[in-house]
């Protein structure tokens, strides 16, 4: 018996079911399965724009010689329905030897340990979890690897209550002009509802009423493309449930405690960490754009008088994970859409008010025809804001920006 490790790797479908078909294709009386790491969801290596992984670690014992093991792999691969033409290409399942006892392999069409082993930390994070402790045949502890692995912030944790329709395909970029603009294209050529599009770095990022967004490396910049199937006026509830689920996805992961500024600000400490840009051709299709200042220095991001810009990392005094955010906030707006569109507006207006840094605030609100004083005492069921001036009408906003305040309560 030779105890082996094996890499597992999907982008493509029902990635956590191509992964449990692997582990029952591979379990047999030659080669048992003794020990899986979680699986980890990874930002794909070495390519731009497509569909993130999920990774998964294996320990064998196993009575095969290496070839032998290495044709169980592939044919575990073809039955999964695997085809092997590029390097980069997405895959229903990837099979890797990762390590074979104490073997060193180098040989045309194996190599052991795999030759990504000690750099990548797709492959590390899960190893380390599924054997502890572990050292590589020259005596290299694992963990060192790891500590040193550059790219150890693109790899976390993933499990099923990720798998909602919100996220079952996420594509990450290196540089995109804007995630809204190609996910606008996206919808409009017919992607699936909860196709999710991710950039490092945005080179001409887009914020509401016709503003630039600054979308430097470190920062959260999504596009969710979304087919709710609502009346064109309630598309806004959509935006207050893409706010909420960012500002409860900064808590979940972090210590802060958020607020919402009306339409869609997220505040911490009365400072800006992200915005929210819906853009939408109802009832096609709509894009939920949210920018959150995650690890980006205060000095990359426009000085505003009023709620100034900050990030998570100024307000944490260290770094943020961004995929625990990412996958965090999916999850919550998986719920709270189902919500939205199964229950109706009540239980998202509820939480939007608990939130919110504006009711209650004397305001000054512009539009595009006015600026309008007054109390914001509420917000409507179609997620318009409610304000009585201080001649005391009621007015009702759909769109505008609130740019001013002063103390709380005073009308
Ligand atoms: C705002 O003005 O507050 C809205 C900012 C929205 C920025 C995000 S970043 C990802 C997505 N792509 C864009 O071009 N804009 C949105």
């Amino acid at each position: 018996m030779v105890r082996a490790f094996l890499g597992l790797g999907s982008n493509v479908g029902d990635r956590a079911g191509y992964l449990r078909e692997a582990v029952r294709g591979l379990d047999t009386p030659d080669l048992r399965v003794t020990g899986r790491s979680g699986v980890y969801e990874t930002v794909p290596w070495g390519v731009t724009g497509q569909a993130m992984y999920l990774n998964q670690v294996l320990a064998v014992e196993t009575t095969l010689s290496p070839k032998a093991l290495l044709g169980r792999c592939r044919a575990v691969e073809a039955a999964l329905g695997r085809v092997r033409r590029e390097r980069w290409d997405p895959r229903t399942v990837d099979v890797d030897i990762l390590l074979y006892g104490d073997s060193t392999i180098r040989e045309p069409d194996l190599t052991v340990p795999h030759a990504d082993l000690a750099r990548r930390a797709f492959v590390l994070v899960p190893l380390a979890e599924v054997a502890p402790g572990l050292r590589l045949p020259d005596g290299t502890a694992v963990d060192s690897l790891l500590a040193a692995s550059p790219d150890r912030g693109s790899v976390w944790r993933w499990d099923d209550a990720d798998a909602g329709t919100i996220g079952h395909e996420v594509r990450w970029y290196d540089t995109l002009p804007s995630t809204n603009e190609l996910a606008r294209r996206e919808a409009e050529a017919g992607a699936a509802e909860g196709t999710v599009i991710v950039a490092e770095q945005q080179t001409a990022g887009r914020g509401r009423l016709g503003r630039v967004w600054a979308s430097p490396p470190g920062g959260l910049w999504l596009s969710i493309i979304l087919r709710p199937n609502l009346a064109a006026a309630q598309t806004p509830l959509v935006g207050l449930a893409a706010s909420i689920a960012t500002a409860a996805a900064i808590e979940e992961t972090t210590a802060l405690h958020p607020r919402l500024k009306w339409p869609n600000d997220v505040l911490v400490g009365g400072r800006k960490v992200a915005g929210l840009l819906l853009e939408t051709r109802p009832p096609a299709w709509l894009v939920a754009g949210i920018g959150v200042n995650v690890n980006v220095a205060p000095e990359a991001l426009p000085s505003r008088p009023r709620y100034p810009a900050t990030s998570l990392a100024a307000a944490l005094g260290r770094s943020a994970d961004r995929g625990r955010l990412l996958r965090a906030l999916l999850r919550r707006l998986n719920r709270d859409y189902d919500e939205i569109r199964g229950r109706g507006a009540d239980g998202i207006l509820a939480q939007w008010r608990a939130r919110s840094e504006t009711l209650g605030r004397a305001v000054q609100v512009s539009t595009a025809s006015e600026t309008i004083e007054g109390l914001a005492y509420d917000v409507d069921e179609t997620g318009a804001l409610l304000v009585r001036t201080h001649g005391g009408a009621d007015r009702r906003i759909v769109a505008g920006d609130v740019t001013g305040e002063v103390e709380a309560g005073v009308p």
